[in-house]
This record gives C-alpha cells, sequence and structure tokens, in this order.
C-alpha cells in the first residue's frame, strides 16, 4: 500500500481528513487513514517560505515514512509548489528531493543494526528527471562530507584519507596527487611536517585539480586534522572525541570537487588539503618550537593546540605557488568562532570586505549558513613573537576566531582574493531537524560549490 503525502496549510475537513491547529504548523507530520487510504500530512504554515525551508520538509517526509513497510510514497508536487510563492514546480520538486536524500542518510558502518527501510518515492522520473539528478548529485557530495566527518579516527589516518580520495575520483576529471610524509618538508610543508611528527600516522598532503575551464584558477584549502588531541598542550575534557571532526573543512572540500565534477561544472579548481593527526609522542613538535615557512616567514609555537592554522598556512602557500588567484580556506578552526555566532552559523572572513554579504546569500541558499566577520588586522599586536615573526597562540582572551584569521592572512599574497571559513561551530547540524540528522552536518560542499562557480561567472 502506497503513502500519499498530503500538504496541510489549512484548518478543514477534506475527503474524511479532519486537520485541527496544530498539524499545520511547518514541518509536522502526522499519518492518517481515511477511505482505505494512508496519508502523510505535512504541515506548510509558514509566511514567508524558502528553498531551504523546501528542503526541511523533503527531509522531514522521508524521516516521517522511514521503517514503514508502505510500497511506495507519492507527493502531489503541483499542490506542495502551490504553497511556496515565486518557485517553479520544478525547483520545488528538486529541493524537496534534496532534502529527502539528505533526511534518509543513515551512518551504520559500525553497527550490526541494518539500515532501516526507506520506502522509495513514486514519482514520475520521465517528467522530473532532471530534478532527481540535480538533487541526488548534491545530496550524495554532502553525504559524503559527512561519511568522512563521521569515520572514526583509526579509521581515516591521513594514510587511509588518502587512498579514500583515490577511490572517490578513481573514474572522474578530477586528479589526486599524494605528497608523502618523506617529500612534506623538502616541498616546503613546513607546518603539516611539523604538526605531524608526533604521530605514528605519517602527515600527507593531498592535491585534487579539476581543470575543466580556461582562465583563471581558484584554491580550495581545507583543514585535515583527522584527529586534535591538542597535542602537548593536550585538551583535557569528555568531549575530545569530537576531535575525529577536525577535518571537516577538508570533507567540505572533497564535497564540493565531488559535486563540482559530477555537475562538470565550467571550473578550473585545485584542492589543497594537509593531512595530520596532532597527539603528543616522543617526536612531537613542542611549544616554543619555531617553524620556518617557505614564504620565509618565521611562527613561534605558542601552543600545539592551535595547529588548524599552522597546516592551513601551509595550504594557502601552495596554492598561490600553482598559481590560484582565489583561495578558499576552511576549518573547524576555533572554538571562539561559537562563542561569537553561536551553532547554526559558520564565520566567514575575507580580505575583500564588499564580498562578504554576497556570501551570506550564497549561504542562505545553499543550506550552509554563514555570517561576515571583520578581518581586525590590528589584533597582529597579539600575535607578538619574541624569537619569530609571528605566534600561532594570540594573548588576548577575546577575539580568538579573529585573531587565527589575522594569523592566516599573513601567509596571503597582496594581490590574490582571499575568504576564511571557520566552520569549527557548524561540523555537527545546531538542532537534529528536517533534513539534519544525528553526526555530521556534511556543512561546506554546497557553499564552496556556489561561491567557486560564482567566481567563474564575470
Ligand atoms: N580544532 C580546534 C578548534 C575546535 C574547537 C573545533 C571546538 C571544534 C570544536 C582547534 O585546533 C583548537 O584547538 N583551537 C584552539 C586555539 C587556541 C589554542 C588558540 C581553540 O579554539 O581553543
Ligand atoms: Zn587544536
Ligand atoms: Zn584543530
Amino acid at each position: 500500500m502506497k503513502i500519499v503525502v498530503r500538504p496541510i496549510e489549512k484548518v478543514e475537513e477534506t475527503e474524511g481528513l479532519i486537520i485541527d491547529p496544530t498539524m499545520i504548523e511547518f514541518g509536522k507530520t502526522s499519518v492518517a487513514q481515511a477511505d482505505q487510504q494512508f496519508y502523510l500530512l505535512l504541515g506548510m504554515k509558514k509566511a514567508e517560505k524558502s528553498v531551504e525551508d523546501i528542503r526541511f520538509l523533503g527531509g522531514e517526509t522521508v524521516k516521517a515514512v522511514k521503517g514503514y513497510t508502505f510500497t511506495g510514497v507519492s507527493v502531489d508536487f503541483e499542490k506542495l509548489a502551490s504553497g511556496f510563492d515565486g518557485f517553479s514546480v520544478e525547483d520545488v520538486v528538486t529541493a524537496f528531493l534534496e532534502g529527502w536524500y539528505l533526511g534518509g542518510y543513515q551512518f551504520l558502518h559500525y553497527k550490526k543494526e541494518q539500515e532501516t527501510n526507506i520506502p522509495a518515492l513514486a514519482m514520475d522520473t520521465e517528467q522530473y528527471g532532471v530534478c532527481v539528478k540535480t538533487a541526488q548529485t548534491r545530496a550524495n557530495a554532502v553525504n559524503l562530507t559527512r561519511d568522512l566527518c563521521n569515520e572514526p579516527a583509526n579509521q581515516l589516518t591521513p594514510s587511509l584519507y588518502a587512498d579514500r580520495l583515490k577511490t572517490i575520483f578513481r573514474d572522474s576529471k578530477v586528479q589526486v596527487d599524494i605528497i608523502e610524509a618523506d617529500e612534506l618538508e623538502q616541498r616546503g610543508f613546513k607546518g603539516t611536517a611539523t604538526v605531524g611528527k608526533g604521530s605514528g600516522y605519517p602527515p600527507k598532503c593531498a592535491v585534487l585539480t579539476f581543470n575543466n575551464s580556461e582562465g583563471h584558477h581558484v584554491a580550495l584549502v581545507g583543514k585535515g586534522v583527522t584527529f586534535d588531541s591538542g597535542g602537548v598542550n593536550v585538551k583535557t575534557g569528555r568531549d575530545i572525541a569530537e576531535m575525529k571532526m577536525d577535518m571537516g573543512g577538508s570533507a567540505a572540500v572533497v564535497g564540493a570537487m565531488k559535486l563540482l565534477a559530477d555537475m562538470n561544472a565550467p571550473v578550473h579548481v585545485t584542492a589543497v588539503i594537509p593531512m595530520v593527526t596532532n597527539v603528543a609522542g616522543k617526536d612531537a613538535f613542542l611549544p616554543s618550537d619555531v617553524i620556518k615557512y617557505s614564504n620565509g616567514i618565521t611562527v613561534e609555537v605558542g601552543n600545539t593546540d592551535a595547529e588548524g592554522r599552522l597546516i592551513l598556512a601551509d595550504g594557502i602557500l601552495h596554492a598561490q605557488e600553482l598559481g590560484a588567484t582565489t583561495i578558499i580556506d576552511i576549518a573547524t578552526l576555533t572554538g571562539s568562532i561559537g562563542h561569537a555566532l553561536g551553532l547554526k552559523t559558520a564565520g566567514i572572513f575575507s580580505n575583500c570586505e564588499a564580498d562578504l554579504w554576497k556570501y551570506k546569500a550564497m549561504g542562505e541558499l545553499t543550506g550552509d549558513p554563514v555570517w561576515p566577520m571583520p578581518l581586525i588586522l590590528d589584533y597582529k599586536t597579539h600575535l607578538k613573537s619574541d624569537c619569530a615573526d609571528v605566534n600561532n597562540l594570540g594573548t588576548s582572551s577575546f577575539g580568538g576566531a579573529i585573531t587565527a584569521a589575522v594569523f592566516l592572512h599573513h601567509f596571503v599574497e597582496e594581490d590574490r582574493k582571499w575568504v576564511h571559513i571557520d566552520m569549527a561551530n557548524t561540523a555537527r547540524p545546531w538542532k537534529v531537524q528536517g533534513y539534519h540528522v544525528d553526526g555530521a552536518a556534511g556543512f561546506g560542499a554546497r557553499l564552496l560549490t556556489e561561491i567557486v562557480q560564482a567566481e567563474f561567472v564575470k
């Protein structure tokens, strides 16, 4: 037996269904039966509805039918679309399906439990074929980002991560090159080699190339710390297991590369992903160590737990060496960003400040919200070191996300456009609702894709 999804917006009695005020609340789902037919009543009451709201409904719908043995789920898309002003039926179908595929995500690799049955959508694939394809492509990329973040640290060491990247992009136009531990120093990745020294899992750097356009060149740099124990400045507290997701920025970059390649987007983009496990060991780097970067800048290690910026600096330098004119880095960089913005929206910085509101709008559209943050270069004074050019630890206990961005700015050449996203607060969903599920949010893949594409529409 099929179940029919019925969007409801007003209190009424229709076809044997009694709709009461609690049921029309936006995103509310209730299963009802009338005349031998099952219905999933889907609350739609909300003043201004966005594309993200449509995805939200797709997510709530799949969650509501999950586990049932219905032979199919049919949705009256025309009726659904009539509740969304300014959107075509195709827009609505695409967004709803994206939410459906994302909301149905399950990460069960390490559980005895089998996947919970999700009844298939019964729909006209002829009419909506393009919508299905687009939604699946987008959701696959986000689910790939989620998969990588959800992996435990012993299953995603730098070398397992590198193998995984080769597999992911095997049959695509994305070329995967791995810079091995013994080449890092000599190829200029001083920060990555230093941070990775203490671990039995050697550090690496992945460089992914997707050259599908003439003209300029964009680089994505993602923090790939496969576990952040803090190093010698060891983290304390129960939540340290969270630090398996300290590669969330790199996972966003991988998701974006996958999405861009699957869309065959006309872009030239290179991803630089330094991968390290930050632990203390007999060879570990120490507070007071000085690192000399390939651009000549020296950095004193004030704190081994501020490791993200040390490896991102390598990534930014390498991206510039490769000729990238726009560099976008993304990282689970500071606890401070969550103090500034809460858990719903990441922080975005740029040396082209005028573009920040444009990125905020893109974030709202894609479902990866970001909020403009100021790059206050005067805070350089907080990064003074006695014996090196810069310290990786700020002296002020305020504005830590800004200080981290100012640190990275030291490595950006003047003529380059640079965007920095601190997503330490959004690696997990702020609320498990709509299409969000337990575990990683899959943050960043869609937003990065949008930003990269916009760079090529001039
Ligand atoms: N990986 C952390 C940032 C983080 C914190 C991510 C919480 C997710 C949740 C980063 O490497 C770190 O430890 N940052 C320090 C920097 C400090 C030592 C200057 C921080 O934010 O406390
Ligand atoms: Zn750290
Ligand atoms: Zn970290």
